[in-house]
């Protein structure tokens, strides 16, 4: 028994996931090509997920690293088990699996959001990402990392985005509910909930005034996130340096939650 801490003969890299066998969906374009940009430069062997699979293409060919593509819908259960199958098939094994894969409908307000399109974005966005974990649960091993991709709406809603903020809200409560339910199986589950980034998404949002100026007042650093701000809390929650982090979420948002 000593007073002091125990100091470890080597600390954990941050973000080191050289090796490791990703399976990231939503990746055909926007922030899903950004973490496929930033998990292949680092090491990671990458499976993309997303319906277009020409986008696929696209950002399978400049990558640096080993590969696979799977189009298909994640609303499909069984998609995301022939995704878990075929990757294990072809590396031996799932590491991490990103359920990145989102819809957000024009802003409109109850009154003109159909139901079909309140169902899609659950779907999409909450039941998808449940199906994604489902079918990694199987494949992985000790050690399996889920990450999901939040926002910081599933926290603060912003006015004609309640299918969105419910289906991110939503989110947190699953992956708070599966971190617990897969702990024995040593899989760790997290969420990311980025502020606002520009992507192809994000356009609908840029074009409305009175959300781009409320976004700036809210953000403490009053402006929109940089595609490299992102990435790398996705590669620290895939590493070794995030062994004891389960259930929780890390928020990227330029301090958008914090006023
Ligand atoms: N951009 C932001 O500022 C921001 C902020 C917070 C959170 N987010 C979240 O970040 C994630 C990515 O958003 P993004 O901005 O990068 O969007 P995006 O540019 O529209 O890209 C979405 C990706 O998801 C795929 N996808 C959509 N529906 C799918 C389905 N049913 N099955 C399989 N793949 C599907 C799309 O490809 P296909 O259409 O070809 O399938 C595309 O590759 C989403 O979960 C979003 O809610 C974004």
């Amino acid at each position: 028994m000593t007073d002091r801490i125990e100091i470890p003969p080597a600390f954990p890299a941050v973000g080191d996931v050289r090796g490791k066998r990703v399976v990231l969906t939503g990746a055909g374009r926007g922030l899903g090509e950004l973490l496929a940009h930033g998990f292949s430069r680092a090491g990671a062997s990458v499976a993309l997920v997303a319906r277009t699979e020409r986008d696929l293409k696209t950002v399978a060919d400049d990558l640096p690293g080993p590969v696979l593509l799977f189009g298909g819908d994640v609303r499909d259960a069984a998609f995301n088990d022939a995704v878990a199958d075929g990757t294990v098939e072809a590396w031996g094994g799932v590491d991490v699996w990103i359920c990145n894969a989102g819809i957000s409908p024009v802003v409109a307000g109850p009154l003109k959001t159909d139901p079909d399109v309140w169902r899609d974005v659950l779907d999409v966005n909450l039941t998808g990402a449940f199906l994604g974990a489902r079918a990694a649960a199987r494949v992985m091993a000790p050690g399996g990392r889920l990450i999901f991709t939040g926002s910081v709406l599933g926290e603060r809603p912003a006015r004609g985005l309640a299918a969105y903020s419910a289906s991110k809200a939503g989110l947190v409560g699953m992956a708070k509910a599966l971190a617990l339910d897969l702990a024995s199986a040593g899989i760790t589950v997290n969420v990311v909930a980025p502020g606002w980034f520009d992507s192809p998404l994000a356009a609908g949002w840029k074009s409305n005034d009175r959300l781009e100026q409320s976004i700036l007042d809210h953000t403490a650093l009053r402006r929109w996130g940089r595609p490299g701000e992102l990435v790398g809390a996705y590669l620290f929650l895939a590493s070794a340096a995030s062994d004891f982090v389960t259930g929780a979420v890390l928020t990227v948002d330029g301090g958008y939650l914090l006023k």
